[in-house]
C-alpha cells in the first residue's frame, strides 16, 4: 500500500530540511507519494497569485495528510501568516508539539517528555486587530465555548491514548477572566465528564514558565490556548536542545499538517546547515497516524526504524550545529540513513 501526502517545502530552510526528510523516507522505504504543492513566499516565486494557493489547500484536503516546511512573515507589517491561515481555512484546531530529551543531546534537564497541546484556530495569535484611532489599537482576543471545549475534547483523549497521566492547563484567568475564564472552565468540564481518571491542574501561566524552567519533569500534556502554546512551545523547545530538535501536527476533520516548531531560519538559510531533525521527527508523527488509520504495523515498524535512527545517530554524536555537533544538514541525513 502506498500513501500520498502533500509535501510543501516553505521558505528559507524549508526545501533544505524538506529535501532532507525525503532522503531518508526513501532511504526507510517509506511508502509515500509526495504531492508537491507550494506555500509562502516560495508559492509567489513559483509563479502563483496567493501565498497560499487554492490548488495547495485543495491537495491537503483531497490526500489528508500533509508535511510542510516553515513559511516566512514579516514582522510589523506585510503579509499575514500564511501559517496562521491554512490552520484556519482548514480548520486544523489542534496542535500537537511532543518534547522530549534526546540521546546525546546533553542539556539542563535529563527525561523530559512532555507535550504541548494548542487551541489553533483563536485567541489573540488570529492577528485581528485595528488602529481605532490615531496611536491606539486594539487587538482582539477570540473564545469561543465550542473551541474551547473542542480543544480540551482533543488534549484528554490524546493523554489517554498515548497513555499519559496528567493534564496541566495554562492560563490567565486571573487577568482574562472571561475569555481564559471559560478555557479553563471547559477543561474542567470535560475531564469531569469524560476523564475524571486523568490527573488534572491549572496554573497560571506565568508561575508555569517558572516551574516550567525549575523541573519540566513534572509536566506530562499541557493545554493552552493559541499564542500561549505558540510561546510555550518555543521554551519546551530550549529545554531539550533547540528548535532542531521540536515536531508538530496540526490536526482538524479536514486533515493532518505536520511540521515542525521552528520556522524559516533566515539566519542560516542557503547555507546547508539546518538541522532537519525537527521535521524529520514530524515525519515520523505523519508515518505513525497514517498506520494508525490505516491499521498498518509495517508502517509503524518503518517509522520505528527511522526513529531509531535517528536516536542511535544522536547518541553516537552525529549533530548538527545547533545540537552542538559539526555536521551539516546533508551529513545528518546521511548519518541517520546509515542507521536504518
Ligand atoms: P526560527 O525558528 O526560524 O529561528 C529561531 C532561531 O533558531 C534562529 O537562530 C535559527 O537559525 C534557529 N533554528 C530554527 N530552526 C533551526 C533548524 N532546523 N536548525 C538549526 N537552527 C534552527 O524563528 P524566527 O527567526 O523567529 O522566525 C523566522 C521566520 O520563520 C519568520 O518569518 C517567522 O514568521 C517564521 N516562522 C514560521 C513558522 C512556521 O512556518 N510554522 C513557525 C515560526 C516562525
Amino acid at each position: 500500500m502506498t500513501y500520498k501526502a502533500v509535501l510543501i517545502p516553505g521558505d528559507g530552510i524549508g526545501p533544505e530540511v524538506a529535501d532532507a526528510v525525503v532522503t531518508i523516507l526513501a532511504a526507510a522505504q517509506a511508502p509515500i507519494e509526495w504531492i508537491p504543492r507550494l506555500a509562502g513566499i516560495a508559492a509567489l516565486e513559483g509563479g502563483a497569485k496567493e501565498l497560499l494557493p487554492s490548488e495547495t489547500v485543495a491537495a491537503i484536503k483531497e490526500h489528508k495528510y500533509a508535511l510542510k516546511g516553515p513559511c516566512s512573515t514579516p514582522v510589523g507589517g506585510g503579509f499575514s501568516s500564511v501559517n496562521v491561515a491554512l490552520r484556519k481555512t482548514l480548520d486544523l484546531y489542534g496542535a500537537v508539539r511532543p518534547v522530549r530529551s534526546l540521546p546525546g543531546v546533553q542539556t539542563r534537564f535529563d527525561g523530559v517528555d512532555l507535550v504541548v497541546v494548542r487551541e489553533n484556530t483563536e485567541g489573540l495569535y488570529a492577528g485581528i486587530e485595528n488602529e481605532i484611532t490615531r496611536g491606539v489599537v486594539t487587538s482582539v482576543k477570540v473564545a469561543t465555548r465550542d473551541a474551547c471545549t473542542r480543544i480540551a475534547d482533543f488534549a484528554f483523549r490524546y493523554a489517554v491514548h498515548r497513555k499519559r497521566r496528567k493534564v496541566s492547563v495554562f492560563h490567565k484567568a486571573n487577568i482574562m477572566k472571561l475569555s481564559d475564564g471559560m478555557f479553563i472552565r471547559c477543561a474542567r468540564e470535560v475531564r469531569e465528564a469524560k476523564f475524571p481518571e486523568l490527573e488534572y491542574e491549572e496554573l497560571i501561566i506565568d508561575a508555569a514558565c517558572m516551574k516550567l524552567v525549575q523541573d519540566p519533569t513534572r509536566f506530562d500534556v499541557l493545554l493552552m490556548e493559541n499564542l500561549y502554546g505558540d510561546v510555550i512551545s518555543d521554551l519546551c523547545a530550549g529545554l531539550v536542545g533547540g528548535l532542531g530538535a521540536v515536531p508538530g501536527a496540526n490536526y482538524g476533520e479536514a486533515g493532518s499538517v505536520f511540521e515542525a516548531v521552528h520556522g524559516s531560519a533566515p539566519d542560516i538559510a542557503g547555507k546547508g546547515i539546518a538541522n532537519p531533525l525537527a521535521l524529520t521527527m514530524s515525519a515520523v508523527m505523519m508515518l505513525n497516524h497514517i498506520a494508525e488509520k490505516h491499521e498498518d504495523a509495517a508502517l509503524a515498524a518503518t517509522a520505528k526504524r527511522i526513529r531509531d535512527a535517528y536516536d542511535r545517530a544522536l547518541l553516537d554524536g552525529c549533530k548538527t550545529g545547533d545540537l552542538g555537533g559539526t555536521l551539516n544538514t546533508k551529513q545528518f541525513a546521511q548519518a541517520v540513513i546509515d542507521r536504518l
